[in-house]
Order: C-alpha cells, then structure tokens, then sequence
C-alpha cells in the first residue's frame, strides 16, 4: 500500500487493522512501552556521568527544567502525531499535513526522524552490548581485587578487541529484532510485559542495597544539593540535549508508539506519567550509583567510565558484590534492549508501509543494514581509532550527529509543524486537555518556549554563540 493510500484509509476513519497494523492492548500497555523506550542507557550510564562531570544539584534542577519546558511538550505532540495519523513517522505526518492543508515537504520530518532512530540503533546496540559482556564477568568475580588501573585495563581490553565487540553487538541486535520481527502484540508487548517489571524490582533492590553502604545521604546531598558555581553555559546545553535523548524524542520512537495507542486514551497524563517515571528512574540510578562510589573512596566525576570503570572497582571490593554487580548489568541490558527496541520500530513500520514489504523482510534488511554500519561503530574503538572526521572517531561523529544535530533539528521541526501548521483545535482535541486555561498555556509553552530553547541549545551547539 502507497503512503498516500495509508494516508487516504486513515481520513476515510479505517480502523487501524484495515491497513494491518497493530495496537496496544490497552493504555498501561502503551505507558510500559513508552517508559521501556525512554528508560535506557541515558538513565542509568549517561544521566549519573553526566551530572557527576557537571557538579550534582544545580545540574539536576537545569535537566528537570528543561524536561519540562521541552521535554514534556515534545513529548506529548510525537505521542498526538502518531495516534493521529496511526501510520509510521513519515506517512503520520503526511496524513496530518494533507488534512490541515499543509505542505506536504512536513513529512520529512518523519523521515529524518525514522533514520536517527535507525543511526542511533546502530551505535546504541554496541554499547548494550557492553552490559551484556559485564554482567556475566561481574557475576563470575571477575573484578575482584580491581583498582582504577586494573579495571581501566579490563575495560580497555574488552574496547580493544573487535571480535568481542562485534559478538555481543550483534547479540543485541538479534535479540532486538527477533523481538520486534513478532510484531507489536506477540513481540514488543510479551517481552515488555515481563523485562518492565524486572527492571524496576531490580533497581529498587540495587537503591535498597545502596542504603546500607552508609554513604547515602552524601549520595542525596551531591544529586539535590544546588551549588550553581559548578554550572557552566555548557551544562545547560548537555541538559537539554540528554532531555531529547532520554525522553526518546525526535527519533521515530514517541511517534510509532503512539500509533499503536488505542483511542480514548489521554495523551497529555499518559505522556507526564511516562516522563515521571523516566526522571524517577534516572535519580533512582543516581541514588544506587554513588553512595557505592563514595563507599570506596572513588571519584563521582569519571566521565563515560563511571559505570564500567569505577563502577566495577566498588564491586570488586563490596560485600555480596558479585551479585550487586551481576545484578546491576542485567539491569543495565534489560533497559537497553527495550530501548532499542523501541529505536527499530520506527524503521520496521517505514519500510513495511512505505515500501508494502512484509514486516520479516523489514526486519531482515534494516537487520543487516544495522549490523554493517554497527561494525563502523566497533572498529571506532580499535583498528580506527586513529581514523578521525573533524577530529571525532566514527562513533562519536554518529553520537553528535544524531544527538546534536538531528534531534534538535528534527524537534524544532515537529513543534513547529504541531504549533503553526496544525490548527490549534485539532491539537486540543487530540491532546485531551479539557481543562481550558490548562491547554491554553500548553499552546503558549510549544508554540513559543519549546522552540526558542531548541534554537538557542541548537545555534549554540553549531557554535554560532559564545
Ligand atoms: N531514551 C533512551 C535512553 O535513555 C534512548 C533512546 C533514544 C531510545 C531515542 C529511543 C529513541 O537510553
């Protein structure tokens, strides 16, 4: 079937399986899947780092400020446009544009989206892939007995060896695919149904564990204590960007999932609902992380290798630390996986409705088409490290352009679509904001707020201030 075909079933009100696609069994449903996208490697490795390199408190409170302003309302619109136009990002937005009469170049925005979700698949799926190594090494006492240079050694090894990269890379990717190959019901929703609840069980033991190291309430104090000496112009950009990525916006992944969302559901609470439990879970990481850092006299601000690195020294030394340790990188995979589950949809549901090819052949061909450029990744850490484009390795050149550069792009785009191209009645219905002062300043907020802090974070990113 054309996009144009989709597109015409949905304004003729078709139901969704009428074009063969799929739906949440209901709205808890949907709320698992959203949160298991948002829920990842951004929580639990990147948002902890992060706020250790900037300073702890004054940091957290930019990162919630800009979830708000940002995040939320990004958030909400991706959710809208997907239940609107119940198609994948690109045919979604087409079927809207044609509706309120507006161009029909929008739906690019769909399309850029779908390949940022895909690029970041392919670099996302190799350091998932790290979680999957450590969690057998921590549970086998591998990091007995490690100090910084021994376990820096142990990490470096693992970076150094492409094999092992390219192995458990490509396990993430089967396992990734087999999933999603299943379909929204059979796959996405069996495997959510059981990883979701493990996951949480999981960090609330690793927090309960954290309590009894004695270190918490500096743990409390470093995460909630503002000291705004230690924010830098920088910081602010680092926060807004992390709210795109671990919010999952701009990426396909919001918008697919909500086209699989039942009618009748709020979109405004479901969406708060999802972005609260991402932020909960991203404090809670912190609050099982660092009392184990400050235990053993490590050091809170040790960049990307807080968790693989100092992580695994605390391990090494703590009780029970073989199975904290074992514990906490299953946890880490779990949350990984269903990211990145959510990070192929996008693709899967393109292909298949743009192109009318099987749901298995979209598979089949994003599959090896992912692992190709997924070995760009690998080799990044090894055989081309040295190999450099405007002084970044393969991986980081991905990370930037996707991070940096498509995601503000591409959510300044889609605000800007929702908040000047669609009619303001159409929003309000769909959003289900009966309240009306409430939508009214909702309105305010994304036509205005939400994309001035994009282009600000954006121009600044391009280095075009300060
Ligand atoms: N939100 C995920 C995380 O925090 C990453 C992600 C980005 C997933 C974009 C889907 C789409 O790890």
């Amino acid at each position: 079937m054309s996009q144009d075909s989709i597109a015409a079933a949905n304004v003729a009100g078709a139901s969704s399986s009428a074009t063969g696609r799929g739906l949440w069994s209901s709205r808890w449903m949907f709320f698992l899947a959203a949160t298991g996208s948002a829920v990842g490697l951004g929580n639990i490795w990147k948002f902890p780092y992060i706020t250790g390199e900037n300073g702890g408190g004054a940091f957290v409170l930019v990162y919630l400020a800009c979830i708000l302003v940002i995040g939320i309302p990004l958030l909400m619109t991706e959710v809208m446009i997907g239940r609107r136009g119940r198609a994948n990002p690109e045919g979604a937005i087409a079927t809207l544009a044609k509706r309120a009469g507006a161009s029909r170049h929008w739906r690019k925005l769909g399309t850029m989206a779908v390949l940022t979700g895909f690029l970041i698949l392919s670099f996302y799926s190799v350091v998932a892939g790290w979680a999957l190594a450590y969690a057998p090494a921590a549970a086998m006492g591998s990091f007995a007995g490690l100090d910084g240079e021994s376990s820096g050694a142990l990490f470096g090894a693992m970076l150094g060896d492409p094999w092992k990269l390219i192995g458990y890379g490509t396990l993430v990717l089967l396992l990734t695919l087999g999933i999603v190959g299943l379909g929204v019901r059979e796959g996405l929703e069996r495997s959510l149904r059981f990883m979701m609840p493990g996951l949480f069980v999981l960090l609330l033991v690793l927090v309960g564990y954290a309590t009894t190291t004695g270190h918490f309430g500096e743990a409390v104090h470093f995460l909630f204590a503002a000291d705004f000496s230690k924010l830098s112009a920088q910081s602010v950009l680092v926060a807004l960007g992390h709210a795109f990525f671990t919010l999952s916006l701009a990426s396909g992944a919001m918008m697919v999932y909500g086209s699989y969302l039942p009618a009748g559901t709020s979109i405004a609470r479901t969406s708060l609902m999802v972005a609260l439990a991402d932020t909960g879970v991203a404090l809670l990481a912190g609050l099982a992380i660092f009392p184990l850092v400050f235990a053993n006299g490590l050091e809170p601000g040790a960049g990307p290798g807080l968790i693989f690195v100092t992580l695994p020294i605390a391990f090494g030394q703590m009780p029970f630390g073989q199975l904290v340790g074992g514990l906490f990188f299953i946890m880490l995979a779990i949350a990984a996986l269903t990211s990145a589950i959510s990070l192929s949809e996008p693709t899967i549901a393109w292909l298949s409705e743009k192109f009318a090819i099987g749901r298995l052949k979209a598979v089949l061909l994003s599959g090896i088409t992912l692992w190709l450029l997924s070995l760009g990744t690998v080799l990044s850490f090894n055989l081309w490290s040295e190999f450099t484009l405007f002084g970044k390795t393969f991986f980081d050149s991905l990370d930037y352009l996707t991070t940096n550069l498509m995601m503000p792009l591409g959510g300044l785009g889609t605000v800007l679509f929702t908040g000047w191209a669609l009619s303001r009645t159409t929003v309000q219905e769909a959003l289900g904001i009966n309240h009306p002062q409430l939508f009214k300043l909702w309105w305010l907020v994304l036509r205005w707020l939400t994309p001035l802090g994009i282009l600000v974070v954006f121009l600044h990113t391009l280095g075009l201030f300060g």
